[in-house]
């Protein structure tokens, strides 16, 4: 694939934090591409590093403590990761947006919704009040706000958080970007808002073929929505493969350990799975594969050696990494998706202890 059909393209990036006690590498090598009018999501459990992936791809990392360390980041072709400031926020909302969590803490509590979104347009472009309002009403119209008008004149704090939510993807969206990064957009609301924000993303996305990264940590969210999966643990992308693959065929002990953990709506809660142990203190990670002390398929060879990312046969495609249907998988012991077996969370501290 040609360079200019990727809207994004993240090569081998490692963000480090620079903390009194020494350096912490929090995104350890991260790859993937993302093209026009397709959805990578972005899952792994709580201080994987999600948020730092996306705050390192939109330069907006809190530095200190965090710096981007190594790696490229390509916005539809223009390399971000040496560009000036200045340049980079022209960049910022014209080729690339990010919409967070918690749309109160992005939005100030002191200005209208109105002024925002006319704030974040005529920082960009050339235009009188009147227009950039104008751009607001039709952009607050396209998010479904009804009587977009009066609510312009509203304050943060008097709208729903579906309706901040819907502002945020407003103003992310108004300046047409190419790329969208949703991080966790969903998370603060209940079920039914929920699923018409995801519905309202997946509307733009395929109005404007934006490319969409979204981050969640909620695996029914992303079979949703998503084209493609990457999974992360501990800084790390250990899986990526069509959405559909990562449902249907997981490889990664740790994707199953997920998939296993989601309660259907059916289901039987009782035995549901547990991932045993937690995400590692990236100070102190296990000496080779990051996830073999919750492994239940670990061998010797994981604790002495470091898997790479690397394509895998999938069912019923040729075995070549430039496919778009390619599936990655860094693991040394993968086995077919069945029952995982349990361990206990001592067990994980003691593999930790003997690092055997
Ligand atoms: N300002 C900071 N100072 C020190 N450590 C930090 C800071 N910000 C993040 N971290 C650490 O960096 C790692 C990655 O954090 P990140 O916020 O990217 O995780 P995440 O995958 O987005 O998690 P969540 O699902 O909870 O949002 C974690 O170990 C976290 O504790
Ligand atoms: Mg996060």
């Amino acid at each position: 694939m040609s360079g200019s059909e990727l809207a994004l393209e993240v090569k081998d990036l490692r963000t480090t934090l620079f903390l009194r006690e020494g350096r912490v590498d929090v995104v350890r090598g991260v790859s993937f591409q993302l093209k026009q009018g397709e959805t990578l999501a972005l899952v792994g459990e709580s201080g994987c590093g999600k948020t730092m992936t996306a705050l390192s791809i939109m330069r907006l990392l809190p530095d200190p403590p965090a710096r981007v360390t190594h790696g490229q980041v390509l916005l539809a072709g223009a390399d971000v990761s040496r560009m000036p400031e200045h340049q980079m926020r022209s960049l910022r909302g014209e080729t690339v947006s990010i919409v967070f969590q918690e749309p109160l803490t992005s939005l100030d509590p002191v200005f209208t919704i109105g002024d925002q979104i006319v704030e974040a347009i005529t920082s960009h472009r050339k235009l009188q009040r009147g227009e950039a309002r104008e751009m607001a009403v039709e952009i607050l119209k396209e998010v479904q706000i009804p009587s977009p008008g009066q609510r312009l004149k509203d304050y943060p704090h008097q709208l729903s958080g579906g309706m901040r939510q819907r502002v945020m993807i407003a103003m992310a969206l108004v300046l047409d970007p190419k790329v969208l990064i949703a991080d966790e957009p969903t998370t603060a609301l209940d079920v039914t808002i929920q699923a018409q924000i995801l519905d309202l993303i997946r509307t733009e996305q395929e109005q404007r073929r934006l490319a969409v990264l979204l981050i969640t940590h909620n695996l029914p969210v992303v079979s949703q929505v998503a084209d493609r999966v990457a999974v992360m643990y501990a800084g790390e992308v250990v899986e990526e493969a069509p959405a559909s693959e990562i449902f249907s065929d997981p490889r990664h002990p740790y994707t199953q350990g997920l998939l296993s953990s989601i309660p259907s709506a059916a289901g039987d809660h009782k035995h549901l799975y547990t991932i045993p142990g937690r995400v590692p203190d990236p100070r102190v990670l296990p000496p080779a594969c990051l996830f073999a002390p919750r492994c239940p398929y670990a061998l010797r060879r994981c604790w002495q050696e470091h898997p790479e990312l690397e394509a895998t046969v999938s069912a019923g495609h040729a075995d070549t990494s430039t496919q778009p249907d390619r599936h990655l998988l860094r693991c040394w012991n993968p086995q077919p998706f069945t029952a995982l077996q349990a361990i206990e969370p001592q067990e994980v501290d003691r593999r930790i202890a003997t690092s055997e």
